[in-house]
């Protein structure tokens, strides 16, 4: 009896720490995945800014078709993008995404959509433009302010 009742007590042991441990790798899997997700649109981002700066050069010099290559790789980015803001990824490694963006999901990602759609309309005008500094603003910069300033950390 006594050596039955030993028996039991190590499965149960063996059988919480297994729980235990399973528990323990999935939150940990879920913490790196908001961690991979953040990390990811921030790093996205920083891309597209050095994207942007590339673009704003070579139309400027006159090499319209590496600019466009570009403005149709940061529309397409920009696709990647809206769906790298899951509720699950609201706070924590220096986010720097306001609360504001899943109160207005909605609002944030037609922005985001209108950013990508732009950046196609200014690969098919570009060409043409008496005003290329002012189109890439239009086109180009303005979504980025109007993204920030109502979605992300003031800087
Ligand atoms: C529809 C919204 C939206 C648009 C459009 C947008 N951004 Fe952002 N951007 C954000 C948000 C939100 C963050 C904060 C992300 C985070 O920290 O999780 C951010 C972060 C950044 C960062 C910091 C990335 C880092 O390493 O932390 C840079 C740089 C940036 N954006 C540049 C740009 C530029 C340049 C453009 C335009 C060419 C642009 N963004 C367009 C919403 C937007």
């Amino acid at each position: 009896m006594h050596k039955l009742f030993k028996h039991i007590t190590s499965f149960i042991k063996i059988l919480l720490l297994s729980i235990l441990s399973v528990f323990l790798v999935s939150t940990t899997n879920a913490e790196q995945s908001v961690e991979d997700i953040i990390k990811g649109r921030q790093a996205l981002f920083s891309k597209n800014y050095s994207t942007a700066k590339r673009v704003q050069s070579y139309a400027s010099n006159g090499d319209f078709d590496e600019s466009i290559e570009l403005m149709l790789e940061m529309s397409e980015n920009y696709k990647v993008l809206i769906d790298l803001f899951p509720e699950n990824t609201k706070e924590g490694f220096k986010t720097e995404a306001l609360p504001i963006i899943w109160e207005e999901k909605n609002a944030f990602n037609a922005l985001m959509k209108k950013a990508s759609d732009d950046m196609i309309t200014l690969a098919s005008v570009i060409e043409d433009s008496d005003d290329i500094r002012g189109t890439l603003k239009q086109l180009m910069w303005s979504n980025c302010k109007a993204c920030h300033s109502k979605y992300r950390v003031p800087h």
